[in-house]
């Protein structure tokens, strides 16, 4: 039993050191809080045996420093219960005195400025003596190198990560090929401990004491010194309006997920130092002051598995599916991985354990794998190639990957429906398709023909240099809009058919149902069998195909309104003095600076019927560049050829 409790102790002491030492976290302060529960109930029924110290010594730290702080840096009671925090404020003679702030969850440090200019920082460390890391905070928000008057004082304050640095530190960190931080707590210890340290890693300051000779009785009157001096305060980070001390606790508990900075509770101060002296403090913490913990926003638990989908902009997210687990004050069991290369960096693996943040912006997040506890042979996650959904190959633009087929996504249907080789609509790009998708206006292409000018050319596409979004534009609006006008009202039935974005109707299948079909009411009252009928349909393409027209129906009634092309054109009769008249013509390759159905078109205006396959009755192959296996063909069958360029002075 004994051993056992010592055990305890031994990862007490350790879990300690790493916390004020800003290691990798051992564990998370919910259980830190449980293990030291576990000593102090083990002591109380044994007061024999040795606890070296981590019942009085813990909340102080583990000595890590060489630099003796000017007087000791107390740490704060922990109170849990609003019961205890009433009693608290009860225990004190003037509770209209107490100054309610939040809790920082970042590193204590003490720095001296002498003659307005910073001397030395120093981390809190055992609260007597702490370590030196005046070269690594050189650069940190709110704490200048140099005051606006040439003043001598001591401050004391955290310093801390926004939630925004805290995502800039842990990218450009695992961009480096370093484990990323669990959360800002164990960032802002790495980061301000770490010697020669070769990523960015931004960081800020919230003072609260200032120490200066003739300083004033008032706390917020020390502050505000501090604050014209050009140190930022916590006071400077957070305000609040007057209110009783427990509605302030409420109060910042309930904007916590609002504040862009971690907290880890509310501390609860006497302002009066005349009043902070009578009250005196115990050997670790003060009696003028209570800290009231809020729930951790950090905890861990077993990544289950890693969902992919392709969200209405096409692009793929990437979701933890995760063990349920307890952190910020609710359970969750799913957790944004943001992009495949998060995943990669942090190399996370489906079956690890792993830290759960939960930051102000209120959306949990994996951060970084508990390595200590990874089973062994754990194979390395690796990226999906193709879409989850339709299976087509992923097209990868840095971070963002994307399926493009219309299925998938609002933004692709748009996006193919705009496509030059469709309704080939002027200036609306992948980025555009995004943010129509994303704004909720367009659901369906036919959402396209309701949009107003105001509606497309306040469109964000991006952001601007100076953080401003970006909008789409009155040029580029008016060639949306005409195309929308006009173009898209004149493109063929073919391309009309293959603009709704059915699987397995794309252009060539497009053109074979219009001349089949002839118009959009034949087509869509077509039988699966009647469609089987049509070359290159079989039985399960014909099912398909009948769903997709079935699931199209209200965007094509929508479309016929809008006034685009429901018949096929009537050919004028063939001139037969045409070079390709009455011929069956195939292409093979790319003719240069045409598109497929340029060439398709271009065949048409030289008389000919444009064909997808060479057949025996085929009458003529134009090879274009990087042809195919349609070359044998032809010369198994006899069929006669042409180079794309004899068939390109055909058109001059
Ligand atoms: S006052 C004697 N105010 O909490 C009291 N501490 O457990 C001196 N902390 O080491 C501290 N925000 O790291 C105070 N607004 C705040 C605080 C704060 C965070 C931390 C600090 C300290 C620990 C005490």
């Amino acid at each position: 039993m004994e051993e056992q409790f010592s055990a305890l102790v031994a990862r007490a002491r350790e879990a300690a050191a790493a916390y004020y030492n800003g290691s990798d976290l051992l564990m998370t302060d919910a259980e830190y809080d449980a293990l030291i529960e576990q000593i102090a109930a083990a002591k109380a029924e044994h007061p024999d045996w040795d606890d070296e110290g981590v019942l009085e010594r813990v909340a102080a730290g583990a000595a890590t420093g060489d630099v003796q702080h000017s007087s000791m840096m107390l740490s704060l009671a922990k109170v849990k219960t609003e019961a205890d925090l009433l009693a608290f404020i009860r225990s004190i003679p003037a509770p209209q005195d107490i100054n309610v702030e939040p809790k920082m969850d970042g590193l204590a440090i003490s720095a001296k400025y002498v003659a307005g200019l910073l001397t030395q920082v120093v981390t809190r460390g055992d609260g007597s003596a702490g370590e030196d890391v005046t070269a690594q905070a050189q650069k940190i928000a709110g704490l200048p190198t140099r005051l606006s008057e040439p003043a001598n004082t001591e401050v004391r304050g955290e310093v801390f990560m926004t939630d925004a640095d805290f995502e800039i530190a842990n990218r450009n960190r695992t961009a480096a090929g370093k484990p990323a931080f669990a959360n800002p707590r164990n960032a802002t210890a790495g980061t301000l401990r770490a010697q020669g340290r070769t990523y960015e890693a931004p960081m800020s300051f919230a003072c609260y004491e200032a120490l200066y000779d003739n300083a004033p009785d008032s706390y917020l009157a020390r502050l505000a010194i501090a604050s014209t001096l050009g140190i930022q305060t916590i006071n400077d980070l957070f305000r609040m309006k007057p209110m009783p001390p427990l509605d302030a606790v409420r109060e910042i508990e309930r904007l916590r997920p609002t504040l862009g900075f971690p907290i880890d509770g509310a501390v609860l101060k006497v302002n009066s130092e005349m009043l902070r002296r009578q009250l005196g403090e115990t050997s670790h913490s003060p009696r003028w002051a209570v800290a009231f913990k809020y729930a951790a926003d950090t905890a861990t638990t077993r990544l289950l598995d890693i969902e992919l989908a392709i969200g209405r902009t096409g692009r793929l997210s990437l979701t933890a599916i995760l063990e349920p687990v307890y952190v910020g004050g609710t359970t969750i069991s799913r957790a944004t991985l943001h992009h495949p290369q998060f995943v990669l960096d942090a190399d996370l693996r489906i079956g690890d354990e792993v830290y759960v943040y939960r930051a102000g912006d209120v959306i949990p997040r994996v951060t970084t794998p508990v390595l200590s506890a990874r089973p062994e042979g754990l194979p390395r996650w690796t990226p999906p190639e193709t879409c989850p959904q339709c299976g087509e190959p992923l097209e990868k633009e840095g971070l963002i990957w994307r399926c493009l087929s219309p299925e998938c996504s609002v933004a692709g249907r748009i996006r193919y429906f705009a496509g030059r080789d469709v309704m080939d609509i002027d200036g609306l790009d992948v980025v555009t398709a995004e943010a129509l998708a994303e704004s909720g206006m367009v659901n369906s292409i036919a959402d396209l023909y309701n949009l107003t000018r105001e509606q497309i050319a306040n469109l964000p596409v991006g952001t601007t240099a100076s953080g401003q979004p970006r909008l789409l534009g009155q040029k580029t609006t008016d060639r949306i809009l005409s195309s929308l006008a006009e173009k898209t009202k004149t493109q063929p039935f073919a391309r009309v058919i293959t603009s709704l974005g059915i699987r397995n109707v794309g252009r060539s299948m497009g053109r074979r149902l219009a001349e089949r079909f002839r118009n959009m009411n034949a087509l869509r009252s077509a039988t699966v069998e009647e469609l089987a009928s049509v070359e290159g349909i079989g039985p399960t393409k014909a099912e398909r195909i009948k769903a997709g027209l079935t699931q199209m129906e209200l965007v094509i009634n929508r479309l016929i309104q809008a006034g685009v092309h429901t018949e096929i054109e009537e050919a004028a009769p063939v001139d037969s003095s045409l070079p390709l008249a009455g011929k069956k013509v195939c292409v093979t390759g790319a003719v240069p600076g045409m598109t497929r159905w340029e060439a398709d078109h271009a065949i048409a205006q030289l008389g000919g019927t444009p064909t997808d396959s060479v057949t025996k009755t085929t009458n003529l192959l134009v090879i274009g560049d990087k042809p195919g296996s349609k070359v044998e063909k032809a010369e198994k069958y006899g069929v006669p050829t042409m180079t794309a360029d004899e068939f390109l002075a055909l058109l001059h």
